[in-house]
């Protein structure tokens, strides 16, 4: 369906006529030829037409109309689409150049060019004619050919658009994987397997067909098995797997990201075998190798993999048998689909998710029963379907209609296997707001984590996001993203500790049909990751490279792209960037995060669309001057990079919502200063749609006049001084959206005079870096026991006196980290303190010889993390009370702790 192009640019010209750009243009039309000065009338014209083939479109899905005549129809609307957002993008992009040279008009004057863009605007509007003359073509053609077609045939009328449901931010729809039942068997054979008396190393084999639930399975007892081992790692062998990738993954996991004490990034293939070898060698490991698609993969893998007479294990997932019977005998475990009884569980869970018991009323069963015979007892499928009909209206003759589509649509497509056919009608359901959401996470590598805020800053960017009433984009953007895993297009991969979704995964299967769909739709192409060649049509609007070691992409057409997002590193992909850089006009995304890039072209300037921009992990040092005329940038992200400062006139992009900027100075984050801030620019405080703000250093003016950036909501502010302390608790009393604080100060031994901190609204995450006055536990913050916070880090404060009794009062506490917090030699915890907590770091306290929990204390806490405790000898008393508690890490501990440690557990 071309849906998805019609909406974009329906949403353009409602932008180009909005207000605010047409009073700008205007006064520019009005000056202009009779048919620039029509534009405006024209382009509401064609969005009127466009809106009449929308509603076409809907009903030749509706009516399931298929043949050759509607096929080319709908292609000729896309490219329509297409060529109209491109025109409407050129006047956005005219109509705003000359707002801002207005300024400068007199200075163009002397220099005497004609300027361009007034010749742009005549070029618009004879573009505008042809697109005006085409669309009435395509009216006039589809009228021909309908009338036969009416009466129809095909699929059962009634529509795939389904109840709109917002969801309420904090709500969570998803099911754990614990209530997915009929695992449960398999389940006990794969821990079996892993507790096998016998010291060599396994391997085991995990295979089924695709959808079956293999790596739900392999997942769910990583999780509840994995911390009896040394350490452990999950590895996702995509078809185009990269050795070198496999081993950082393979390293990160088994080491930990924060503990790894090399840089990754600079190392090569050679030497990340020998690191890794070195690691493996005295741990027992387990190991995941998900999705394994060929056996030769798993041979070059293995070569690492030492068997060190430990009892380590390899479990692989695959759906081939002949990768699984690399594995011995009872080690190769067969997933079989679930039977009738397990299926009938898992759709009803889903299709009845609000009810309690989740019970179907008799007068479905019958055709609640037809359905999932038709999902063939997968998981994958089951979800999906109980989801769609978790949506619709509860009565037969919806489920009935329902069943026959999806009949149709098996029978349809003959040589797609099931599930596919089944995501596919998933897909059909999404409503069109969330299909270019869902098309968007094709994008990102197979078995990408991808982050919330990443993705919902770039949905954005994109402009996906409308705005809801006093809801902010942000917060929409959230509830889509609940809708896609409530309807179990996309899963939740990892949550924080209060249970926020962090980071989200595409099912392999679900991403292979988005990218066939994409590819459809004409709204994105991966570039490189596949075996088979990726043909970049010249429609295309978004491109990701994910890998180019074959060479540059030479196909992309530069001049159309909205949005260039790389996942490669190589310098190859630095220069073709370069070479390109000043040819994307309309881009509205470009995130180049880890390409070895020093420099930006000073054309960039010219990008009047760039929403946003992310250098993140890049060499830039320095920013052109020319990005001070990027208007319409919302988000701009430097995180571990190089930059030294801003460039002048920063504070003219008033769009800003998100700066993050960071230097990083030692890889493993050791030590007080291991990433430094940036001197804030003039005006900073101006920019007052700034959300979130890091790191920046504090100077005078920004502590006065930070109050007035009243929409933040996370701020990093370092290098604060003593003095300046007092107006800081000021200023941050006035924010009214502040929901996570970091405050650094200038040095080890500043003390952050922090007697008067106090927030308007509850906090949800601080952390103080730096020593502590002693009124800080007695500031109103403290004393109102932290309203609600949810996640604490004290760094570096150096106390002589135990914290924990004055923070035991934030009840709600779930994380707590104390690092060279804290000088003195006992801790304890007694009863009823920290009931919420589920993670506790204690790091570099140099005194600590003893940690004393009560029964009752910290009863929720799931994760301990013990590091540089030279002092601590022996394992915690009242140890054994933490009935929670899944993971222990110790590192650099006393040696007697160790032997301790052992002789408890
Ligand atoms: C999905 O449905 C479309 C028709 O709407 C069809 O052309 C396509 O082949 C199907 N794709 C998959 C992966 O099932
Ligand atoms: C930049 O990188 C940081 C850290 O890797 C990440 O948290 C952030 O989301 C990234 N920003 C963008 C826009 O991708
Ligand atoms: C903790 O202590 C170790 C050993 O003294 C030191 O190397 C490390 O830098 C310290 N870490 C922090 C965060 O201060
Ligand atoms: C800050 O806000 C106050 C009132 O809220 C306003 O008077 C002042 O002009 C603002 N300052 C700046 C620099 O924008
Ligand atoms: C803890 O959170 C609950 C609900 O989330 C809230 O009602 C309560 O006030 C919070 N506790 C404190 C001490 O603020």
């Amino acid at each position: 369906m071309a849906e998805i192009a019609v909406l974009l640019v329906l949403k353009k010209i409602a932008i180009a006529l909005a207000g605010e750009t047409l009073s700008f243009a205007k006064p520019l039309l009005a000056k202009k030829s009779e048919s620039v000065a029509a534009l405006p009338d024209d382009m509401k014209l064609i969005s009127n037409e466009l809106e009449l083939i929308r509603a076409f479109l809907k009903e030749i899905g509706r009516k399931g109309w298929k043949s050759e005549v509607i096929e080319t129809w709908i292609g000729q609307v896309r490219r329509l689409a297409y060529d109209m957002e491109d025109t409407v993008d050129h006047f956005i992009y005219v109509v705003g150049t000359h707002d801002q040279m207005g300024s400068c008009w007199d200075y163009m004057k002397k220099i005497a060019k004609k300027p361009r863009r007034l010749v742009s605007l005549d070029e618009i509007a004879s573009e505008i004619k042809k697109i005006k003359q085409e669309l009435k073509q395509l009216s006039e053609s589809r009228d021909r050919w309908t009338k036969p077609l009416d009466g129809g045939s095909g699929i059962p009328a009634g529509s795939y658009e389904t109840e709109k449901e917002m969801y309420l931010p904090g709500h969570d729809y998803t099911i754990s994987d614990e209530e997915l039942a009929g695992i449960d068997e398999n389940k006990q054979t794969l821990i079996s397997s892993l507790k096998f008396e016998d010291p060599s190393l396994r391997i085991i084999a995990v295979w089924g067909m695709g959808g079956v639930g293999k790596s739900t399975l392999v997942n769910n007892v990583y999780k509840n098995e994995g911390s009896n081992f040394d350490c452990r790692a999950w590895v996702s062998i995509s078809q185009s797997y990269r050795l070198e990738d496999i081993w950082k993954k393979m390293l990160t996991d088994l080491i930990g990201k924060d503990k790894i004490e090399f840089d990754l990034g600079t190392m090569d293939s050679a030497e990340l075998r020998e690191q890794l070898t070195k690691t493996l060698d005295k741990r027992q490991y387990l190991i995941i190798l998900d999705d394994v698609w060929m056996a030769n993969v798993f041979f070059k893998i293995k070569e690492v993999l030492v068997d060190n007479g430990l009892g380590s294990r390899v479990i692989i997932t695959t759906r081939i048998e002949e990768v699984a019977s690399l594995a011995k005998g009872s080690c190769k475990i067969k997933v079989e689909p679930l039977g009738v009884d397990d299926s009938w569980h898992v759709f009803c869970r889903k299709a009845f998710l609000k009810d309690e018991n989740h019970i179907c009323p008799p007068e479905l069963r019958q055709c609640g029963i037809n359905i999932v015979e038709k999902c063939d007892g997968l998981p994958l499928a089951l979800v999906a379907i109980g989801s769609i009909l978790s949506l619709r209206p509860k009565n037969v003759d919806e489920w009935k209609l329902f069943y026959d589509q999806l009949i149709w649509e098996l029978h349809n497509n003959e040589n797609l296997n099931r599930v596919e056919k089944i995501m596919n009608l998933s897909y059909k359901y999404l409503p069109d707001y969330l299909k270019n959401c869902f098309l968007y996470c094709a994008m990102f590598p197979e078995d990408y984590l991808i982050h919330r805020k990443r993705l919902i800053r770039l949905w954005i960017a994109e402009g996906f996001i409308e705005q809801k009433g006093a809801c902010s984009l942000e917060d929409t953007a959230e509830s889509y993203l609940k809708e896609l895993i409530r309807r179990s297009m996309l899963h939740v991969a990892e949550r924080n500790c209060f249970g926020r979704i962090k980071c989200i995964r595409m099912h392999d299967l679900v991403r292979e049909l988005a990218i066939f769909q994409s590819k459809r739709e004409g709204f994105s192409t991966t570039y490189g990751g596949n075996n088979e060649a990726v043909l970049v049509g010249s429609y295309s609007r978004r491109v990701a490279v994910l890998q180019c070691s074959k060479g540059i992409p030479s196909t992309i057409d530069p001049s159309r792209l909205r949005t260039l997002i790389t996942f490669d590193t190589s310098r190859a992909l630095s220069v073709w960037y370069s070479s390109i850089s000043s040819k994307p006009k309309y881009l509205a995304v470009l995130d180049l995060s880890s390409l070895p890039i020093e420099t930006i072209p000073n054309s960039i300037g010219e990008l009047f669309n760039l929403r946003l921009l992310c250098l993140n992990k890049t060499k830039v040092k320095e920013l052109p001057k020319s990005i001070t005329k990027l208007q319409n940038l919302q988000t701009m992200s430097l995180e571990n990079g190089e930059l030294v400062k801003f460039p002048q006139g920063f504070s003219k992009l008033k769009k800003l919502r998100h700066l993050m900027v960071s230097r990083l100075q030692d890889v493993t984050f050791s030590g007080f200063k291991s990433w430094e801030a940036v001197e804030p620019f003039k005006g900073l405080w101006t920019l007052i749609e700034l959300q979130t703000l890091y790191a920046i250093t504090a100077s005078e003016v920004l502590v006065a006049k930070l109050g007035n950036l009243s929409q933040l909501r996370r701020l990093i502010i370092c290098d604060v001084r003593s003095n300046l302390c007092a107006q800081l608790c000021g200023s941050l009393s006035k924010l009214c959206q502040l929901s996570r604080l970091t405050i650094r100060a200038c040095n080890e031994d500043e003390v952050l005079q922090l007697d008067h901190l106090t927030f308007p609204n509850p906090l949800q995450t601080l952390s103080l870096d730096g020593r502590l006055s002693e009124g800080t536990f007695k500031s109103p913050f403290f004393l109102n026991h932290g309203n609600g916070l949810l996640r604490l880090m004290l760094f570096y404060s150096q106390l002589s006196e135990n914290p924990v009794p004055h923070l035991s009062e934030l009840s709600n506490l779930t994380r707590l980290s104390l690092i060279k917090a804290y000088t003195g030699q006992e801790l304890y915890f007694q009863a009823g303190w920290f009931l919420n907590l589920k993670e506790l770091y204690l790091k570099n306290l140099s005194r600590l010889n003893q940690i004393d929990i009560q029964e009752g204390a910290l009863a929720s806490l799931e994760r301990i993390t013990m590091k540089h405790l030279p002092e601590l000898r022996e394992v915690p008393v009242g140890f054994r009370f933490l009935k929670s508690l899944k993971t222990i890490f110790f590192s650099d501990m006393h040696p007697e702790f160790e032997s301790s440690f052992q002789k408890e557990m």
